[in-house]
């Protein structure tokens, strides 16, 4: 993999890549087992493949957050070479933000509910650098794990409304053995709140057996937020059932995201699985 560091060097080291398709992998690093399957998904798919690797500061609201959030470089270049990837992007914060930057894309009302309630501004800085990369490395096609559901409805409404010319695919949560969903911020936590956290995976699960027994979107939210009370022992940030397309209400006899989000220990956790009737 060529790493680079700056824009120039990542325009210089992609200009003998575009003649075929070109995938891009954008992450914050600190790789676990779905970032993996991004890049794998990314290497079937394109001819060539890029991966940005940094911490965005722009889409963390708490600076502990910010200073928390695992970081491991040079593992993250030994696995991007192992996953075949041909560039890598990790700039600095000066690089990306220099002195003096100030525009933001500002995105709509699905930006604003459930995720972007809880952390106002988060996906302002989500599309802000979204939309540097794109521009930076003009893809064919960007690589997503469905673990962040929301954020994918965010980018996918971003660039149909920018009219980026990029495709959008998004590749499936990968789960440790108990369900809990794979992230960066699963290592930030302690044992014995490492086994509570499961719970909001089986929280989503009790929210599927409610529709799947005919059950309506608030029974399901209801059962959801019970499980999360009665094996994490506390409070969901939130628990509900929306639609995948604008987190508004589902539409009748269409597919339903069940979403959850709660804090374990100083962790925000957050999960979904679509649910669909056939
Ligand atoms: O999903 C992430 O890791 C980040 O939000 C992203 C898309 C890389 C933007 O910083």
């Amino acid at each position: 993999v060529r790493v680079t560091r700056t824009i120039p060097d990542l325009r210089a080291a992609l200009a003998p890549l575009r003649s075929g398709s070109l995938g891009l992998v954008p992450t914050m690093g600190a790789f676990h087992d779905g970032h993996l399957s991004l890049l794998a998904a990314a290497r079937t798919r394109c001819d060539a493949v890029a991966v940005s690797i940094f911490v965005n500061p722009l889409q963390f609201e708490a600076a502990d957050d910010l200073a928390t959030y695992p970081r491991d470089l040079t593992r993250d270049l030994g696995l991007a070479e192992d996953a075949g990837a041909d560039v890598a992007f990790a700039p600095s914060v000066e690089e990306m933000y220099p002195q003096g930057h100030a525009t933001r894309v500002v995105p709509g009302r699905v930006a604003r509910v459930f995720e972007g309630a809880a952390r106002p501004g988060h996906f302002e800085g989500v599309c802000t650098v979204v939309a540097k990369l794109f521009n930076l490395v003009a893809p064919t096609v960007a690589f997503f794990g469905q673990k962040d559901a929301q954020q994918v409805t965010v980018i996918r409404s971003m660039v149909a409304d920018l009219s980026f010319d990029v495709a959008v695919e998004v590749c499936p949560t990968v789960r440790e053995r108990d369900g809990l969903a794979r992230s960066s911020r699963n290592v930030l936590l302690d044992a014995a709140e490492r086994a509570r956290a499961p719970a909001l995976y089986r929280a989503l699960r009790a929210g599927r057996s409610v529709l799947d027994a005919g059950g309506s979107p608030e029974a399901a939210a209801r059962a959801m937020s019970d499980v999360v009370e009665d094996e994490a022992g506390i409070q969901p940030d939130y628990a509900a059932a929306v639609s995948p397309e604008d987190f508004g209400a589902p539409r009748p006899g269409a597919p339903v995201l069940l979403i959850v989000a709660a804090r374990i220990g100083r962790v925000r956790l957050i999960d979904n699985i679509l649910w669909d009737r056939a």
